[in-house]
């Protein structure tokens, strides 16, 4: 419901916000893309119609650029939900990560697929693409893994290694839970918003009891994955940012849009311009 972004997500989707130019979800298609995937299922709510809007086709815009002659964009344009196919399904109620995961059953198939959190945006593809080919290799369910210190594993779900991290980032996982008390934790290893999962998956949601915050968990449906498949995480020091909340959104948009060629540098010259903010002594 993008309550944090409250009230610009008033009239505009959270995932809609830009950093520059691009919205936070075409970064995550992006990202997609660049792993493989060639058909996006957004899980999205009745009441953005902003999101299918965004993947219709724009006969205006692009006549009016090509008029420009601003060709390169009027083709990154016309990509969009046509170069890759674009699915929106509704999730009616906010049931749980796991229930809008069962949403997309019927869109998604019977394949292999990838659940991507759009509050948080990956440096690149490597990540994901490196999940893809585990489950390829192993032929089950792989998570994306970052260590955190002890005590900030309860706001995530915390997995269970069966064996150390090997020397490719590459951990079998027995099991995991959803926001455990940080004593309880089985591990500091957290699950971050890359999933590339196995279709069983939708079986194990479908049976699922609402579970921590009463919410339909992903979590537990993995759980039940991992307790008689082969299940991995892919550990990664892959540049992170969560746009979930307004300061990591902003420093998200800072880091990204440094690495633009058309505008970078002046972007370092004017934060290397700004009053350094002395803290009172
Ligand atoms: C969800 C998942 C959690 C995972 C997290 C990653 O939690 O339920 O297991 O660690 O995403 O961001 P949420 O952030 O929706 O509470």
């Amino acid at each position: 419901m993008g309550t944090r972004f409250l009230p610009a997500t008033k009239a505009v989707p959270k995932e809609l916000l830009p950093i520059g130019d691009t919205p936070l979800l075409q970064l995550v298609i992006d990202e997609a893309l660049g792993a493989g995937v060639d058909h996006v299922v957004v899980v999205s709510s009745r009441s953005k119609p902003g999101i299918e809007a965004y993947f219709e086709p724009s006969p205006e815009v692009l006549s009016a650029l090509e008029a420009q002659g601003r060709v390169e964009l009027a083709d990154r344009i016309r990509s969009i939900g046509s170069d890759w196919k674009a699915t929106v399904v509704y999730q009616d109620q906010p049931r749980g990560l796991g229930h809008a995961v069962g949403c997309a059953r019927e869109a998604v198939g019977d394949q292999p697929f990838a659940v991507m959190l759009p509050d948080e945006l990956m440096g690149d593809s490597s990540l994901l693409a490196h999940m893809n080919g585990i489950c390829v290799s192993s032929g089950g369910s792989v998570v994306g893994l970052k260590r955190v210190p002890r005590e900030d594993v309860g706001a995530y779900g915390v997995i269970e290694p069966l064996a150390p991290v090997d020397a490719d980032g590459v951990v079998a996982i027995g099991g995991m839970v959803e926001k455990p008390d940080s004593a309880a934790a089985p591990s500091d290893l957290i699950i971050i918003g890359r999933y590339v999962l196995t279709p069983d998956v939708f079986d194990e949601i479908a049976g699922l009891q609402p579970g921590r915050g009463g919410e339909i968990q992903l979590t537990d449906a993995l759980r039940a994955q991992a307790a008689r498949s082969p299940f991995h995480g892919v550990l990664s020091d892959i540049d992170r940012f969560d746009t979930g909340n307004p300061l990591g959104y902003l420093e998200a948009a800072i880091a990204l849009c440094l690495r633009r060629s058309d505008f970078g540098d002046e972007l370092a010259d004017f934060i290397a311009s700004l009053p350094v903010r002395v803290a009172d002594a």
